[in-house]
């Protein structure tokens, strides 16, 4: 190969190298901005919020004490629903939610690590010893949703599921002590 052909031989190569490295640029870029337009249009988060919790006490009084587990509708009209994740069952089995209001989510486990995601929603988080995983969202789809473990977690991994009932305004009605439970049916 002469001195030339060597020279436009190397200048292809160059060329091919920053017309991938271009695609792959905007590849990157594409991904970042569907995952920052998510974030601020959608809700779609990791759950990054950082809030401890002992997991060996949990059960035992506050927050994720039995009598405070399930839905909840503040004087203000905010519902928040706690949950515990254990082995295998998520407590309370099935949850009930207001369609088309904010609702937040609040987990967590005693065990080991879990995970919840509630179909055809943007509800999935990993539920980790020592830690609350809140999740905020807006039921759309009316009927009940089934809110399985995604994580394994031991042998009865497959039977750890629970299900949300999402009730229209005219059924969503909590007691005087802003407490729901799912209607029985
Ligand atoms: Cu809990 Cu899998």
């Amino acid at each position: 190969m002469s001195e030339l052909q060597q020279h436009r031989h190397e200048r292809r190569i160059l060329g091919t190298e920053i017309a991938w490295a271009f695609g792959v640029g905007i590849l990157i870029a594409a991904t970042l901005s569907v995952i920052v337009f998510t974030a601020l249009t959608k809700g779609v988060n990791p759950p990054s919020n950082v809030e401890r919790i002992d997991p060996k006490t949990l059960h035992l009084a506050g927050e994720f004490a039995e009598h405070n587990l399930g839905t909840t509708v503040a004087p203000d009209g905010g519902v928040t629903v706690r949950i515990i994740a254990t082995q295998f069952m998520f407590v309370p089995r099935c949850i009930a939610v207001p369609y088309g209001r904010p609702v937040t989510l609040r987990f967590a486990t005693p065990d080991v690590i879990h995970g919840v995601l509630v179909t055809g929603t943007n509800v999935n988080t990993m539920v980790v010893p020592g830690y609350v995983a809140q999740v905020h969202t807006e039921f759309i789809r009316s009927g009940e949703l089934l809110m399985p473990c995604h994580e394994y977690c031991g042998l009865g991994h497959s039977e750890m599921w629970a299900t949300v009932q999402v009730m229209p305004e005219s059924e969503f009605k909590p007691g005087s002590d802003g407490r729901i439970s799912c209607a029985r049916h």
